[in-house]
């Protein structure tokens, strides 16, 4: 399908298509009839196949399940009324791809198998894509070690694979957060900025404590004194606070360079409104919510998209925002942000990657 790549293309006998309801959707739980596969052996990576989605056959022994040298990426394809069908920012995705397996001592994936492995697989699954409003393919793509080894070591072999599931919006309500001051998700030196699987499985207990005492989600903190906000359950966290739009940076390495982070801030600058990323105290968070300079609030990733905030409770005090249809700013970003990857509006910077049909 491309100058550098061979990809065989091995197609289902029975499409689970027509048997999927699209009018409920949950994020993750319906998969495609087709998926990526390709494995790193012997130095290079090869086998480049599209199969039908299925179970895998795996040596119970591989490190991936043991040590944890696992990590994903998520990134989303629209329909667009024409037909056309786009993957939004999928060079941003490569680059985190490559950063997160440097992180885990795994191998590099060039950006161009990246790339062009998951617009074969999106082409194969076009039909797959939701039209309705809020709703995408979501595309999930990962790698894992998979030498069958107890020892503590980087594996020799690796698998890389693409999933890709219908679905509609990730949080169908505002959201009621914690600001966690107890648990930490990532330090300092640690591998916070990489999409690796512990970040997740480590993130579990935490998020489940605060469903426990009735919040949606929790707002990380940072390791050393947890007076430092810094992202969102799977999402950024990003505010307007005085009229300027600021989030934790990147400096630190704890949190993840999201890309709808950076598509936030990159349209805050278009127009012309104050971004500010730095250390983001909690109490000047807490000290906005209370005396009403804190307008917007929201987490902003591929599944969350901009997920609104309705209140932030620290240390057993509730605060309310506004009611998030009142809220200028995010109101504008998601507005804009649908308009660009549905293909109603110009995308001056190039954001939407189009998938060609192989037909
Ligand atoms: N932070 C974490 C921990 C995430 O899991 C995600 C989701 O991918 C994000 C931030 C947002 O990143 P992106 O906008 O690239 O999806
Ligand atoms: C994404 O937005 O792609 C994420 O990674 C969130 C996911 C863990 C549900």
């Amino acid at each position: 399908m491309t100058d550098t790549m061979d990809i065989k293309i091995t197609k289902t006998k029975h499409s689970r298509l027509n048997e999927t309801d699209f009018s409920n959707l949950p994020f993750g739980k319906h998969f495609t009839d087709h998926m990526f596969v390709a494995d790193y052996v012997d130095g290079a990576w090869k086998n480049f196949e599209i199969v039908p989605y299925g179970e895998i056959g795996l040596s119970p022994a591989i490190s991936a399940l043991h040590y944890g040298q696992a990590f994903f990426e998520g990134l989303k394809a629209y329909k667009h009324a024409d037909g056309k069908v786009t993957v939004f920012r999928p060079d941003k995705n490569a680059a985190r791809f490559n950063k997160s397996a440097e992180r885990l001592c795994m191998p590099e994936l060039p950006e161009e198998i990246f790339i062009q492995s998951i617009a074969a697989l999106v082409d194969v699954e076009r039909d797959w894509i939701p039209t309705a409003p809020n709703h995408s393919l979501y595309i999930r793509p990962f790698m894992f070690a998979s030498d069958p080894f107890l020892g503590v070591a980087a594996s020799t072999t690796y698998k890389y694979i693409v999933l890709t599931c219908p679905v509609g919006p990730y949080f169908s309500k505002t959201l009621r957060v914690k600001i966690e001051n107890q648990y930490t998700r990532a330090a300092e030196g640690g591998f916070g900025y990489a999409k690796a699987a512990g970040n997740y499985g480590g993130a579990m207990l935490p998020a489940k404590k605060a469903v426990d005492e009735g919040f949606d989600q929790l707002i990380w903190t940072d390791a050393k004194e947890h007076k430092y906000v810094e992202e969102m359950g799977a999402a950024n966290v990003m505010f307007v606070l005085d009229g300027k739009l600021i989030t934790p940076s990147l400096d630190l390495q704890t949190i993840l360079d999201g890309v709808t982070r950076n598509t936030v801030i990159t349209l805050a600058k278009d127009w012309g409104y104050p971004v500010e990323e730095r250390r983001v105290s909690v109490a000047e968070i807490v000290e906005g919510a209370k005396n009403g300079k804190l307008t917007d609030a929201f987490g902003a990733g591929t599944a969350a998209t901009i997920a609104p905030v309705g209140s932030i409770s620290y240390e057993g005090e509730e605060y309310f925002l506004s009611d998030p249809k009142t809220r200028e700013f995010s109101q504008k970003v998601l507005n804009t942000l649908d308009a660009i990857r549905y293909g109603r509006a110009e995308d001056p910077h190039g954001w939407n990657y189009v998938v060609q049909s192989a037909e």
